[in-house]
């Protein structure tokens, strides 16, 4: 199959405005890759970035990190996604597994990489394997990359066939005392039986499947995720660069979803609203089903339904984020269906607004708070909002109001949770989010007025040395901005 270099003027939007730009751009079509690159997207990628935003030495010092920090005689092994089906041949949008993004940059399915220990300039080598060029599938799916400009792009010592990949661990598993695995399907409880489990499974139908596994349970495989997952907790200059911007992203989509709502409205057309302004912004998709909650639907508080009409004088809860470039956003904002707090909208909003601030303002390395700490003070201070509102609240009553935590990691994730200690202090470079919240049930136990309404303000925060950088501060949060961006008063239209 050839490839013909296309002269062509092409839109793009840019991704921090929302006006067309005309660009004049060489660009191979179709792609002779399995993913964008400098030479196929130069709208997208710059020379030395290997995905948007991050350099192709940014992944190796990922991995040398990871390398050094583990034991000598180690061996890394990490698995790409695989492509998960609705229904027979119809497949989802492919999203490749996190930690094999983050030690590859590589963005097709069913590969994998093998990183050996040894004493080379580089400390490791790296084997991918991939599925290569195959003309028959090229026709339906496009090119993948071929095993020659793997090598070169993705700076790996072999680029082989994925159907190497058994033959290659047996051969060289036993040679290593210190065996680190990460499998896509085992990532909640990450034990080695389990992930032996799990490697069967990705390898059924392969030749050789059962000796691998035999010989990866000799070598009692350790979970690969935690040492991965302690390199993903501080964001390097790049990361933080790209998740302000898919924070900034989904921001200003909630400015604007605010300005699209009104009261008929069903909860599906602000959701469809938000999810377009961030396309059409850069980003890739949502990075989670979001809640579109009108009214006492807020209660829920993983409402996704999102198939209700919006009533007047309701308060709108939106929970969404898209992901850009790999980084997840998370961002919640309530406001009034047709654009004016009630009082007692105003009340419970500013009670939650105040503790809100007041913990995101915590967010630094000074305060050297562990996320379990955290959720204590926004216990705390929830509680006495509520007492100067008028709530009793007796033995149980604040958990019943507030059932949530306070705070998750954020990055490649959305929740970066699973090797991320409650227990740790917060270090600068971290990113979390803040995001208390009150939902009231009617019950006699509370303040009538207060009844079925449900307020939660989330932001993402970077942890600095001494303060807290708001990475969502494009969404409107203070009332007056609130208020201001539901009626049109805040100029959005030159977002
Ligand atoms: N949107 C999910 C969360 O806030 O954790
Ligand atoms: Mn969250
Ligand atoms: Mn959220």
């Amino acid at each position: 199959m050839s490839f013909r270099l296309v002269k062509n003027r092409t839109f793009i939007y840019a991704s921090s405005r929302s006006y067309a730009t005309e660009i004049s751009n060489a660009s191979l079509k179709p792609s002779p890759y399995g993913q964008p690159l400098f030479q196929s997207h130069s709208h997208l990628i710059k020379p030395d970035e290997l995905t948007p935003g991050i350099h192709a030495q940014e992944y190796e010092d990922r991995r040398r990190s990871l390398m050094n920090r583990l034991p000598d005689n180690s061996l890394v092994v990490s698995l790409a996604g695989t492509i998960k089906y609705m229904s027979g041949k119809i497949f989802y949008k492919f999203r490749q597994a996190s930690d094999f993004w983050y030690l590859t940059g590589f963005e097709e399915p069913d590969s994998a990489v093998v990183l050996e220990k040894n004493h080379s300039a580089r400390g490791y080598r790296m084997t991918l394997f991939s599925s290569g060029s195959d003309s028959n599938k090229e026709q339906w799916d496009g090119a993948n990359t071929t095993f020659a400009d793997a090598r070169r792009v993705f700076q790996v010592d072999d680029a082989r066939h994925i159907d190497d990949f058994p033959s290659h661990l047996r051969s060289v598993v036993h040679q290593y005392s210190n065996v680190y695995v990460d499998l896509p399907s085992s990532r909640t409880r990450r034990t080695s039986r389990t992930t032996t489990k799990s490697l069967l499974k990705y390898l059924s139908g392969r030749s050789e499947a059962d000796l691998v596994v035999e010989s990866l349970g000799k070598s009692r495989p350790k979970p690969l995720a935690p040492e991965v997952g302690r390199l993903r907790a501080i964001k390097s200059a790049s990361e933080q660069k790209l998740m302000r911007m898919a924070a900034d992203i989904s921001g200003r989509a909630h400015a604007k979803t605010m300005r699209f709502t009104r009261p008929g409205l069903s909860e599906a057309a602000l959701a469809a609203h938000f999810n377009y302004l961030c396309s059409l912004s850069g980003a890739q998709r949502l990075a989670y089903v979001p809640v579109v909650a009108s009214g006492p639907n807020a209660l829920i508080i993983h409402y996704t339904h999102n198939n209700q009409l919006i009533s007047q004088e309701e308060l709108i809860l939106v929970d969404a984020g898209c992901e850009y470039n790999g980084y997840a956003s998370d961002i919640t904002r309530t406001y009034p269906a047709d654009g004016t707090f009630t009082p007692p909208q105003r009340d419970l909003y500013s009670a939650v607004l105040a503790a809100q601030k007041a913990l995101v303002a915590l967010c630094h390395e000074g305060s050297n708070l562990t996320l379990h700490e955290l959720h204590r003070k926004s216990c705390e201070l929830l509680r006495q909002e509520l007492l100067q509102l008028g709530f009793q609240l007796h033995p149980g009553d604040l958990e019943r109001l507030y059932p949530h935590f306070i705070s998750h990691p954020i990055g490649i994730d959305l929740h970066e949770s699973d090797s991320f200690s409650r227990s740790g202090s917060l270090k600068a470079g971290m990113v979390v989010t803040v995001e208390p919240g009150i939902y009231v049930p009617p019950s006699p136990a509370f303040p009538k007025h207060y009844h079925n309404l449900g307020i939660r303000i989330e932001d993402e925060v970077l942890v600095g040395k001494e303060h807290p950088v708001v990475l969502s501060a494009s969404a409107p949060k203070e009332i007056v901005d609130v208020e201001g961006a539901c009626q049109g008063s805040l100029g959005l239209e030159s977002f």
